[in-house]
């Protein structure tokens, strides 16, 4: 969850200050309890480093600035091993002589027996950090072997868990060694100078050359070359790409804050998720997927394991894949999946969801799933992630990046990205909705339009918002796939809001939270469109009834045309008709809206609420 940026330039180029800051501004998403900088700075290396947001480093720097440099590294910290503080914030250095810096995302396992071995030979500790345990012994590594890559091998072999390590050493100026164990890092390539990066956005102000590393690989970068190298020692080499977002695709669009942009966006995430999956005769085609067309026919079970907003979208799609296919779907926390000894075989397919592809209870669920056999697919928003890489094929998400730390555009674009994933099984299995595939992506085609027309009505959910900043709870009722709409909702609310929020099954009201209710309490409810089947739409119309009669406000999201509900609802907000199924691509939108807007009346910070962090890479 750390952001990491690393930059050489060439002698005459002494901006190494000016890159790293730009770097980790558009990184602080990852994670914002502390940032640090440190560079090299003649026989020495300089750091900076500050608690709280990256303002606070800039105070710091600017009342105490830093030498110019070519070379350094640059982190955002979001709190593991030792808590938020100045002297917990990276960079940290190793050795008694102040010359080598290092910073690190992950957890190393095995610290407290390193440090029990550094402790006993005097090693004085300045933190409370695992990272502090790396700088010390790779300071040690680069005493003996006189080579920061060398001393990079050797120590990564001592360390176990997950890490991504930038380090610096003042006697080899111009250099900016990287390793990576189940964490992230990309190389961008520049003319005269190159980049490190937890993810593109660290250097896409700069260059859009860049290079995917493998799993337990170290990089050096130098102004004028790359190497890449295993753990063992042989050579490597990364896969070049090209980054094809643009620039002010990370940068707010002209919103006042990421979240209202990337609400803004979704049309796009939905649209370009759609993109290529079709071939010229209409039938849909996945590219990325290496699981073979025969292993696919054979599953009999899907599970999904994701966190949060990503497991919603998990509940979502559980209808729509059962529904087109036939075979049975689970949705299981990716954090209890493992522990709840799961029924898993060759013939099961484990569907891992993840905007980010970081999520360390995701990673793990995928890889034990793996261990017992499971085909793997990964449904996710970010190329080069560690989940899609240990899974055996992706689905990628086309939401570009997420930079507030609240889902919203990904989650319709795992929504997305899951519905072609069930049609094209329903297509491949042949069973009576495989017909269908092709209208139902044809109605999905047509979603970014109405996303679009209904982003236009939201001038009222934004005035209700307004009127809501003393409200102290909100429930939500959904029914069908309204209902995973209905928890979105109410996790958005928790989040963004920091007000008690609870999504129910509309059928569950009767059974105790109705009990809830009293005069004035504020009820979203999602109704299904009049087209359900089972006549849904008439008992979720009673269950509005039940609960205006005993005072409730409330606040109706309801299909265009459908009238059945005006009698019984304070606020109607009308979605464009779309097929029942595909109705959470819409009706998930005036809740994110909702969100967004109470919690700016509330005078919150939208993008980056509090106790939260964007990419949560720890158990
Ligand atoms: C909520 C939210 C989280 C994430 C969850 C999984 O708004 O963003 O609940 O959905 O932490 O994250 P990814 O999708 O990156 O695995």
């Amino acid at each position: 969850m750390c952001g990491i940026v690393g930059y050489v330039g060439r002698a005459e180029d002494d901006s190494a200050l000016d890159v790293l800051m730009e770097g980790l501004a558009r990184l602080e998403y990852r994670g914002y309890d502390s940032a640090g900088v440190a560079l090299v700075t003649g026989d020495h290396t300089s750091t900076r480093k500050k608690s709280g947001k990256l303002a606070n480093l800039r105070a710091e720097l600017e009342a105490d600035p830093l030498p110019p440099s070519t070379t350094g590294i640059g982190h955002t910290r979001w709190a593991t091993h030792g808590g938020p503080t100045d002297e917990n914030a990276h960079p940290h250095r190793g050795g008694a002589d102040g010359k080598l810096a290092l910073i690190h995302n992950g957890i190393i396992e095995n610290f407290h027996s390193l440090k029990r071995g550094l402790l006993a030979q005097g090693t004085v500790f300045t933190s409370e950090t695992d990272t502090e345990v790396v700088a010390h012994l790779l300071a040690a590594a680069y005493d003996e072997h006189h080579d920061l890559t060398e001393a990079m091998r050797v120590v990564v072999a001592d360390l176990e868990g997950a890490f991504t390590l930038l380090a610096i050493h003042a006697d080899q100026p111009g250099v900016v060694v990287g390793a990576r164990r189940n964490s992230p890092l990309v190389v961008g390539l520049g003319a005269d100078a190159n980049y490190l990066g937890s993810d593109v956005a660290a250097f896409i102000g700069y260059t859009r050359q860049a290079l995917e590393l493998d799993q337990d690989q170290i990089v050096t970068i130098t102004a004028d070359g790359v190497t890449v190298m295993g753990f063992d020692g042989a050579p490597a080499e990364g896969k070049a790409f090209e980054v094809t977002w643009d620039a002010a695709a990370a940068e707010k669009g002209g919103y006042a804050t990421f979240m209202e942009k990337e609400i803004h966006d979704q049309p796009h995430a939905v649209a370009d998720t759609l993109l290529g999956r079709t071939d010229a005769d209409g039938r849909l085609t996945l590219d990325e997927m290496d699981i073979t067309e025969h292993q696919l026919r054979e599953i009999d079970r899907i599970i999904v394991v994701a966190c949060g907003t990503a497991a919603y979208a998990g509940l979502v799609a559980k209808y729509a894949i059962e529904h087109w296919t036939r075979i049975p779907v689970e949705v299981a926390l990716a954090h209890e999946f493992r522990y709840c000894d799961p029924i898993v075989n060759d013939r099961t397919l484990v569907v891992s969801i993840s905007q980010s592809g970081e999520t360390m209870d995701t990673l793990m669920a995928v890889k034990h799933a793996r261990l017992l056999g499971a085909l793997t697919i990964s449904v996710c928003n970010t190329h080069g992630a560690t989940i899609p890489r240990e899974s055996d094929a992706v689905l990628y998400t086309h939401a570009g990046p997420e930079i507030a730390v609240a889902s919203t555009k990904a989650f319709l674009a795992q929504i997305t990205a899951c519905y072609v994933l069930g049609l094209y099984l329903a297509q491949l299995r042949g069973g009576s909705f495989a017909d269908d595939a092709q209208s139902v992506m044809k109605q999905l085609g047509e979603v970014p339009g109405k996303i679009e027309t209904l982003l236009g009505r939201m001038d009222r959910v934004k005035e209700i918002a307004g009127f809501m900043a003393d409200t102290r709870s909100v429930l939500f009722l959904g029914r069908h796939v309204g209902y995973p709409v209905a928890m979105e909702g109410a996790l958005k609310l928790k989040e963004l809001a920091y007000i008690h929020a609870e999504g129910f099954a509309a059928g569950e009201l009767k059974h105790g939270p109705i009990a809830l209710i009293e005069p004035g309490q504020p009820v979203f409810v999602i109704v299904p469109s009049p087209s359900s089947e089972h006549g849904l739409h008439g008992k979720v119309v009673s269950n509005i009834q039940e609960i205006r009669a005993r005072g409730a406000r409330t606040i109706v999201i309801a299909e265009e045309g459908d009238e059945a509900v005006e009698a019984f609802a304070d606020e109607v907000i009308r979605v464009p008709v779309t097929a029942p199924l595909l109705a959470p691509l819409l009706t998930v939108v005036p809740l994110q809206v909702f969100a967004l807007w109470l919690s700016t009346a509330k005078g919150l910070d939208v993008d980056q609420p509090r106790n939260l962090a964007k990419s949560v890479t720890v158990e």
